[in-house]
């Protein structure tokens, strides 16, 4: 039930995905210039360093050796909960090509379950109307509004 398509598989995000296209399967969310691989691989080190805070994930294709799925989990400490630990759900995109396949789905899981085997009492994200109806099949249910102030 929970397997992926055999030419597909999914894992950490890597430092050499920069060539996969993962930037332009995010590009589908909202801006993603492309800073150039250093600056990609400065970002991708900088999160790395920070421990047990982000797990960004890709699916790839073998066949293409092509990233067609991207999410991240970022985990956030608090004082609340007994010092406990929520996890963020963030850029969750898949290939136009390959949306309807159950990829998205996929992520959400493997996020998920990331998020509660790292011991998060919750997990949330941020998404358009749009999208309500994909991630109440993904188990999440709507809760208060998001509030945003842009630079
Ligand atoms: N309306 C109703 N149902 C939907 C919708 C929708 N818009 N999208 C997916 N579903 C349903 C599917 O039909 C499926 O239901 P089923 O199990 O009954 O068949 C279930 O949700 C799972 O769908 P997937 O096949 O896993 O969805 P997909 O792989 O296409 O991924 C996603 C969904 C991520 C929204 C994808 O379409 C996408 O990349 N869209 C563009 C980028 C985007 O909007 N990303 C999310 C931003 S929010 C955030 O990042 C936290």
């Amino acid at each position: 039930k929970n397997q992926l398509p055999s030419d597909l598989h999914i894992r950490p995000l890597a430092s050499t995905d920069y060539h996969r296209g993962y930037l332009s399967i995010l590009s589908v969310l909202t801006t993603t210039p492309d800073p150039g691989e250093a600056a990609w691989v400065a970002q991708f080190n900088a999160m790395k360093q920070a421990p047990r805070t982000y797990y960004p994930l890709v699916i790839v294709s073998k066949s293409s050796d092509r990233v067609v799925a991207v999410g991240t989990l970022f985990i956030e400490r608090k004082f609340v909960h007994n010092n406990g630990s929520v996890g963020h759900i963030e850029d969750i995109a898949v290939d136009a090509n390959q949306q309807g396949k159950k990829l998205g789905l996929r992520v959400i899981q493997a996020l998920t379950y990331i998020s509660e085997i790292s011991g998060c009492y919750k997990t949330i994200l941020n998404c358009s109307d749009k999208n309500v109806p994909f991630y109440e099949k993904c188990g999440f249910q709507k809760k208060e509004n998001e509030m945003a102030k842009y630079a």
